[in-house]
């Protein structure tokens, strides 16, 4: 399903420079590449690749990747999000990263779940994690 209404003018940009990390992912393992890029506060482009590890539970998920890139650059926050996996599938953040994204993300930021292909799928940050708990509950 397709949403044109909810494909931004940054969605294109958003798209390529996930598809171009997600070629450097490391993952010797599962083979599943994934590539995840964030629209910050400028409208700077941040993305990051999944990283296995032979010890697997240490592996990275893409979104954690670009988080670390994310903070590491000075940014504190992300407008819009693009993930990109492999195969048809839409690549649906998992439950870690979504609680992730809730840190640097409002809740009605647009996460673009994406193929190689093109779009798939765009739903909020509180679609994906409903109820949830953040900075402000502290
Ligand atoms: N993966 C991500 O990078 N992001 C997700 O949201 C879902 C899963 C990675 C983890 C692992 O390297 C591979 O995809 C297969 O699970």
């Amino acid at each position: 399903m397709i949403d044109k209404h909810m494909i931004s003018e940054n969605f294109e940009k958003l798209f390529q420079a996930a598809k171009d990390v997600r070629d450097n992912a490391h993952v010797p393992y599962s083979k599943f590449k994934v590539g995840a890029a964030f629209l910050t506060e400028d409208n700077s482009i941040i993305a990051g690749c999944n990283v296995e590890n032979a010890a697997y539970p240490q592996s990275q998920c893409a979104e954690a990747s670009a988080i670390g890139n994310l903070v590491a650059k000075g940014f504190t926050k992300i407008k819009e999000v693009v993930v990109i996996g492999s195969g048809d599938l839409l690549c649906s953040p998992c439950g870690g990263c979504r609680q992730r994204l809730r840190e640097f993300a409002a809740l009605d930021v647009n996460i673009h779940m994406c193929n190689v292909n093109g779009h798939i799928k765009t739903s909020t940050l509180e679609d994906l994690l409903p109820d949830s708990f953040g900075p402000e509950n502290l």
